[in-house]
This record gives C-alpha cells, structure tokens and sequence, in this order.
C-alpha cells in the first residue's frame, strides 16, 4: 500500500494549506476531505434535502459526480470552488457531517485518493477511521483566535467582507459541534504528533512535519 499522510486538526488550524504544500514537496496526491462534506452540503442545499436527515443525505453522495482538478473544484460539472468556501456551507457541512450515513459513504471516495506514489491527507479523521494505517499521523492545531485572524486575513485578501468577531464565533461553534459528535469527534489519534501552529509560519510547519516524516 502506498504511504498516507494524515494531517488532522480543527477548522483554519492551517492544516489545509501544510497539507498541500507538503503534497507538493513530495510529489504526493493530497486529498481534502473537508471539500468533499462541504460539496454534500451545497448539493444538499440545491436539492432542498433536510440537513437532519442522515439517510436521504448519505444516499446522495454516490449520485455526486465530483471532480478536483488541479485546485479546482467540480460537482456535476459546475465549477464549485468558491461556492463551496462559504461560511454558510461550512456550517452546514458541519452540521450534515455528524450523520453516520454521510460519514459511511464517504469512506470508499475518501480511500480512492491512495494512488502512487503517495496521499497527503487532510481532515478530522484521516487518522482514526479512514487512513488508521497512514505512516504519519498530525493532529495541527492553534489557539481558536489565531486561527480566526488567519481566516480573517484569507477572507480580506479575497476581497470578501468579514468581522473577526463573528468569525471567532463561528469557528469555536463548529469545534464544540465537531468535537462533541458521537460519530467520528474530532480528537487526537492514537500516535498522532501534535504539532501546535499558533507562532509558526507556514514553512516552518510544513518543514517540521516533511522532518517528522523523513527521519
Ligand atoms: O475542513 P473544512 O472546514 O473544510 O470542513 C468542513 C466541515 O466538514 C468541518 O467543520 C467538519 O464538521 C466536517 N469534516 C468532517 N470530517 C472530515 C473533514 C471535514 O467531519 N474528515
């Protein structure tokens, strides 16, 4: 089997941008499986499917045709990635992502990302429940108000208006939900290094885990 990554972590910890950068460095594929919720929120949005109701949602994630394409994102052939990014989807992501049925159908997709010569994995459960045999296992954190200015200044940079505030709000909302969930609570894996990103850059995180990984 080909060598997993698992970088695990709650919501703006960074580990997204780590995780890529270090897909790079290795020549590795990178999954982001936090898309692949927030693509079943926004599709579930369009079909008027109930956020509650776990069996309609899980059996439509097979009829999802989804396709990442360099950064881009597509979902029935609609280029999606930035109407994937909102606030408002990533809460229903989160909201959507405590049932069983989602979690279930998702797993097969997810697993299918292991191709040669390697996966960097990003998420909330890369470690425990969909790659459990990954070589490396990251849990990327950082204090919720750091974490809130790094998606603050994302958001800026995009021209899209925000409230810092509400944004720290927003985040320390979706951590209770995603840590307190019966199925799958986001929580450091068994193994996992915890790497706390708070008062590092990028590079420094991306080369502490490339180091991990090497030695
Ligand atoms: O990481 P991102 O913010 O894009 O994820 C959106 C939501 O999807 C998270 O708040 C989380 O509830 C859910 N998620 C999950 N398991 C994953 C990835 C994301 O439950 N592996």
């Amino acid at each position: 089997n080909f060598p997993v990554i698992a970088i695990d972590g709650p919501t703006a910890s960074g580990k997204g941008t780590v995780a890529s950068l270090l897909a790079e460095k290795l020549g590795f594929h990178y999954l982001d499986s936090g898309a692949l919720y927030r693509l079943v929120a926004l599709a579930s949005e369009k079909q008027g499917i109930d956020v509650k109701n776990g069996p309609e949602l899980g059996l439509l994630v097979p009829k999802l045709l989804i396709l990442f394409k360099n950064s881009q994102i597509f979902l029935n052939g609609e280029d999606v990635t930035d109407a994937i990014r909102t606030e408002n989807i990533g809460l229903r992501a989160s909201t959507l992502a405590v049932h069983p049925e989602v979690r279930t159908a998702l797993v097969g997709l997810q697993r299918s990302f292991r191709q040669p010569p390697g996966l960097v994995a990003d998420g909330r459960d890369m470690a425990s429940v969909i790659f459990p045999d990954a070589v490396l296992k990251v849990f990327l954190t950082a204090t919720a108000i750091a974490r809130a200015e790094r998606r603050y200044k994302q958001l800026i940079a995009k021209g899209i208006s925000a409230k810092l505030f509400d944004l720290l709000q927003d985040l320390q909302e979706r951590d209770a939900r995603d840590s307190s969930r019966g199925t799958a609570p986001l929580l450091v894996a068994d193994g996992a290094k915890v790497l706390e990103t708070s008062d590092l850059s990028i590079d420094q995180a991306v080369k502490t885990v490339l180091d991990w990984y090497q030695s």
